[in-house]
Parts: structure tokens; C-alpha cells; sequence
């Protein structure tokens, strides 16, 4: 787990930017699964990120214009025996204060009374609208009470802000630990990879993948699948957000396993790995298999500081669409291609995002017209993919699909961090190249 001195820092570099305005952070309430049953708890990332504490309904303030007095103030849950005996152990106010490192704490039910008070100097607060609906309502009144009564006081915060240009760019760089833990979620999540791909054959059903990879996620001390796993054969593997996973691998199908674990401190992989369920590729399975690799390794490539995501988008759709050009599934010139979209009807969805608390992570990928630079810290995932399936429409002028080439859906996806030099594939222990998927790596 990371030092919560880690987290210290992170919160005095957040105020920094803040200057005069108040952020509420507030932590993730628990989520009905049915009836009175809920899904296992699931801290807000932001939250965790500036606190380290994994408990529902706390509120963290961070006040940097209070020079003198309490400047990260928590509200949580008090102990109480009486719910802790169903809950589990609860730090309190004294822990919030003893561990985590608030100047002061106070119970949750006297947020909305003190929160006037807390306000009193800042500028501008800096809270995320439409996520947090118990907190919302009461932000709104204390923020609408200091307007009420700015003509007398003379000051109130006069803006609302999303969190997002302040804490959101400090999330986008990973720090070294952040990065040694996102190695750690890798790792495991290719050995995860490995187990599948050596336990894989025909008649099996794609659920016992999915048991076998979570077994070792849960085995390695992860919290769990960092997202919904997709074990999908054939077919399925063209539903970009497969989940059902219950249907029997055929001999002759191809598997795509897009599934990694989440670790105990949220840190993520995301991992797609394509393979033959019965270890030898088909002629159409091989040809689309080796566009979509020499996409990703050219993809991956452009992973470069002073380059984009943009750069790395572009670089993949281009082996895409070549190859698609060569292989006669796609018509026209590759620059034609490009502009008309003609190949969005087989790769529709872009190459990455940036991964880190979040599997989809937080941070801007343009600032205006510009694209971000990719830069030291950052991390990203390489995913490009080619689908083709008899329920999605081909294109306008282009050339019919043959049934050979149906039910063919590879996606190779990998977590690449940035480095000062180049870039770092954190999950290359997952094998990808043909000779290993055909033949025991
Ligand atoms: N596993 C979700 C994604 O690849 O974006
Ligand atoms: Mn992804
Ligand atoms: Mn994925």
C-alpha cells in the first residue's frame, strides 16, 4: 500500500492550485446491488486519492485559505458499535485525525452545519455536480446561504467549479509509486493472461475463464476485476462490452479475454489478449490477427514524450486500414479510407485512454484545439482492434465481407507508461506474438 505521507503531499500540491477556493471531496456511498444488498464498496477515486480512506459517505474539505487554522477537515462516519458489528470497523473521528491526517473531524451528520462556517473566505468551491446526490443538495444551500447573505458580509464564494483542471491534472501524472503499483496490477493480471490462455480449449465455457483469471486475481491479494471481465468467444468477441460470458469455446473460434485485476489500493490494469481456442490460428484469423498486432506495435511506438494520444490513434488506424486495403475487406486509398471513416465499421473505438485509479482515467486529452502532451508519468493504454460480424453493417461502396471472414473479433490491448526516454509496457509479461499463442510460451 502506498505511505500516507503520499497522500499528505498530494493534498498540499492540490491546495496549491486551489489558491483561495474550498474543494468538498466526497467519498462514495455504497450502491444497492437488490433489495437491501449491496455491491461491495467501491471508494470514489478522488477521494482516495487525497485521503487513503476506504469508508463510505465521508466528506473531505480542503481549505487552503485558512492559513491558520484547520486546512484538511474530514467528516465520517462515527464509531458505533451497534453498526460496525454489520459494517466492520469504522476509524472514526479520532482515526481520521490520528491516521489519515486531518487537522480536525467531525461527525458526517454535522457536515450541513458546519459547512457555512468552513466556506467563510473562500473565493470559489470546487465540487463535482451530479455525482454525489445525498452531499449535492446540502453544498448548494450553505453556497446559496453565503450569496443570500453576501450583501451585508461582502464576500461569498462566487463560482462552482469541477475538480477536474485542478485535481484531475495532478491524477494524470503517476508518481513513482503509483507506477509500481499499476506494474503490480499488470503482472498479475498476465499471469491471469497466461493461465487462461494455457487452460483453454474447445467445449469449455467461457465462464470457467472468467473463474479461473478472477481465482488468481483474488489469489494474488487483488481486490478484485478492475471492470466487468469480457471472455468472449467468436462471435462475442465483436460486443465490445460483452459481460455475459456463459457460452461453450468452439473448436475453430478465436477468444478475446479483455480482463485485469484491481488492486487493494485501486491501482488498475486493463489487458485484452486474442488467441485460437484450439491453438492454431485460420488463414483469416492469422492475416487479421498479424494487421491488428503490427497496428498495436506501431501504436505503441508513438508512445513518446512530446507526442499525443492523437499520434498514437493515428498510427494504428493506419496499419489498420492497410492492411484491411490489402487484404481486399476495404477499398479505396489509405488517406481515402481515413477521411470518409469507412473503416469504423470494423474498428470503432479509439486506440487508448489514460488508466490509473480509474480504468478510464481522469485528465483532459485536449486543451482546446490542442492535443495533450504525452509526458513522463503518464499512462495510457494501446488497444486497437478489428472486428467483423454479420450484425454490423458494412459500409457504403465497399466491398461485401465474405462469410469466411464473420465472426473474426481481435483486440490486442496493452498499459504503457511514458518515460523520459520512451515509453514502458507494464504488461509485456502478457505474450502476444503468434509463435507464443500457437505453440506453449
Ligand atoms: N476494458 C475496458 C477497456 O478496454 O477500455
Ligand atoms: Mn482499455
Ligand atoms: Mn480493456
Amino acid at each position: 500500500m502506498i505511505d500516507l505521507k503520499v497522500f499528505s503531499k498530494r493534498r498540499d500540491r492540490f491546495m496549491s492550485q486551489l489558491v483561495s477556493r474550498a474543494a468538498i471531496i466526497p467519498a462514495a456511498s455504497l450502491v444497492t446491488h437488490h433489495a437491501d444488498c449491496d455491491f461491495p464498496f467501491r471508494q470514489h477515486s478522488d477521494f482516495w486519492y487525497l485521503t487513503g480512506l476506504d469508508e463510505p459517505d465521508a466528506i473531505a474539505l480542503l481549505l487552503p485559505y485558512r492559513k491558520h487554522g484547520e486546512r484538511f477537515v474530514l467528516f465520517v462516519n462515527p464509531k458505533e458499535p451497534s453498526e460496525e458489528v454489520w459494517q466492520g470497523s469504522r476509524w472514526g473521528t479520532e482515526g481520521a485525525i490520528s491516521r489519515f491526517g486531518a487537522d480536525i473531524a467531525h461527525p458526517i451528520d454535522q457536515f450541513s452545519k458546519l459547512l457555512l462556517d468552513y466556506l467563510e473566505g473562500a473565493e470559489g468551491i470546487v465540487f463535482r455536480v451530479g455525482q454525489h446526490p445525498k452531499v449535492e443538495p446540502l453544498v448548494l444551500q450553505v453556497w446559496s446561504e453565503h450569496l443570500d447573505k453576501s450583501p451585508r458580509t461582502g464576500a461569498a464564494p462566487l463560482s462552482l467549479e469541477a475538480p477536474c483542471p485542478f485535481l484531475h491534472k495532478l491524477r494524470l501524472y503517476k508518481e513513482p509509486e503509483e507506477l509500481e503499483r499499476m506494474r503490480v496490477a499488470a503482472s498479475i493480471s498476465a499471469e491471469a493472461h497466461e493461465l487462461a490462455r494455457k487452460a483453454v480449449r474447445p467445449g469449455l465455457n467461457e465462464r470457467f475463464i472468467q473463474g479461473l483469471m478472477e481465482q488468481h486475481f483474488l489469489e494474488q491479494g487483488a481486490r478484485g476485476p478492475a471492470y466487468g471481465s469480457i471472455v468472449a468467444g467468436g462471435d462475442n468477441a465483436c460486443v465490445l462490452h460483452y459481460t455475459a460470458n456463459n457460452a461453450p469455446l468452439r473448436d475453430g473460434d478465436l477468444l478475446l479475454i479483455d480482463a485485469a485485476c484491481s488492486m487493494g489500493d485501486y491501482y488498475n490494469a486493463d489487458i485484452t489478449r486474442t488467441f485460437p481456442v484450439n491453438g492454431t490460428f485460420t488463414a483469416e484469423q492469422l492475416a487479421i490477427y498479424q494487421v491488428v498486432l503490427e497496428a498495436q506495435q506501431a501504436a505503441i511506438a508513438t508512445v513518446l514524450p512530446g507526442n499525443n494520444a492523437e499520434d498514437v490513434h493515428i498510427a494504428a488506424v493506419r496499419i489498420l486500414v492497410e492492411g484491411l486495403l490489402d487484404l481486399g475487406l476495404l477499398k479505396g486509398s489509405i488517406d481515402g479510407v481515413i477521411e470518409q471513416g469507412a473503416y469504423r465499421h470494423f474498428y470503432m473505438h479509439r486506440t487508448g485512454h489514460w488508466l490509473g485509479l480509474d480504468v478510464h482515467d481522469v485528465g483532459s486529452y485536449r486543451l482546446g484545439e490542442h492535443p495533450i502532451t504525452l509526458e513522463p508519468g503518464m499512462v495510457l493504454t494501446v488497444e486497437p482492434g478489428l472486428y467483423f460480424s454479420d450484425r454490423l453493417p458494412v459500409p457504403d461502396g465497399q466491398p461485401l465481407i465474405d462469410e469466411r471472414w464473420m465472426g473474426i473479433g481481435i483486440r490486442i490491448e496493452d498499459d504503457v507508461s511514458v518515460s523520459k526516454s520512451g515509453y514502458e509496457v507494464l504488461s509485456a509479461a502478457a505474450c502476444k506474438s503468434v509463435e507464443e499463442l500457437t505453440f506453449t510460451c
